[in-house]
């Protein structure tokens, strides 16, 4: 918890410096995806760009640096420690174009912080909205939508890389540990609230607001050895393991028997992860004013 973090809307991540970490990490592994799927949806200098859940800004850093000084990033966050860490990331590479704002995407009044002073909120005036694992953990998805909707210019893009299966998260041939890790994960998503397969949803969510929906493309992980998407699973099992037991999800026990479990896969070359499957989703507002 955070002095921005309000208990009643933390999110169930954390943003301690660990979590942060760990979402560097993950965006490294994670970027090359990100940054094809914006070159498929036209993204290029000059474009303005929503950034919906920022975190602490590593999609709004790369996207500010592909707007470039004549376009424009609004990098739309809750967490105040992260609303902070993405400023100062801006300031520290000069990008004038990247903006970060609090704003709490799934309450009722979601635009209603950003007022009149966010040109292009709620009035079309956007090239590209961008959304990488928030509307997962967001109760309702009507105020995003909203936003999306109001807030691109007709003909404008929403890319959103969400998970679609998160049931796939596994580790084989020795995954039982790791099966009952991943049922706690999926149980506590829930129980916040949110929807780890949102991406089943939000295509036809869209269409009934007269989106096309140009691009519906899984993107399955494989990790193995202790490569670099075997250790992001890892991680993500070490770190959030401890905020399962706190919730009464899993235990101290459930815990060590996944360590182990993880320990004897390095060593075995046939061992090997599977991530939850993300959904890649492009869907295009219509040309309707
Ligand atoms: C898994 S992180 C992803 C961050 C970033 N999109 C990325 O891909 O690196 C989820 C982010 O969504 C934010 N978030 C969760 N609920 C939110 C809400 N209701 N309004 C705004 N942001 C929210 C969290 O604070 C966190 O920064």
């Amino acid at each position: 918890m955070t002095p921005g973090d309000t208990p009643a809307g933390s999110y169930v991540l954390g943003t301690e410096p660990e979590e942060q970490e760990r979402l560097r990490l993950q965006h490294e592994l994670w970027r090359p995806a990100a940054t094809a799927a914006w070159e498929r949806a036209g993204l290029g200098p000059g474009q303005r760009v929503l950034d919906l859940g920022a975190g602490p800004g590593f999609c709004a850093l790369d996207l500010a640096r592909i707007v470039g000084p004549g376009g424009q990033v609004l990098a739309l966050e809750r967490s105040g420690a992260y609303v902070a860490a993405a400023r100062a990331a801006a300031a520290q590479a000069g990008f004038h174009q990247l903006e970060v704002r609090a704003v709490d995407l799934g309450g009722p009044a979601a635009p209603a912080p950003l007022g009149n002073s966010a040109p292009g909120i709620g009035t079309g005036g956007f090239d590209l909205a961008w959304c990488r694992w928030l509307a997962m953990f967001l109760p309702r998805l009507e105020p995003l939508l909203d936003l999306v909707a109001t807030s691109l210019r007709p003909g404008g893009v929403l890319v959103a890389h969400e998970y679609v299966h998160w049931n796939t998260f596994g580790l084989h041939p020795d995954g039982a540990a790791i099966a009952r890790f991943r049922d706690a994960a999926i149980a506590s998503f829930r129980g916040a609230g949110g929807d780890p397969d949102v991406n089943r949803r939000l295509p036809s969510l869209l269409a009934a607001r007269d989106f096309g929906i140009e691009e519906l493309l899984p993107l399955p992980v494989l990790g193995r050895g202790g490569d670099p998407w075997a250790r992001w699973l890892e991680r993500f099992v070490t770190l959030y393991g401890n905020e399962l037991i706190r919730q009464g999800l899993w235990s101290a026990e459930e815990a060590a028997a996944a360590a182990a479990a993880m320990a004897r896969a390095r060593l075995d070359p046939g061992a090997y992860w599977v991530g939850p499957t993300v959904l890649a989703l492009r869907a295009r507002r219509g040309q309707h004013p």
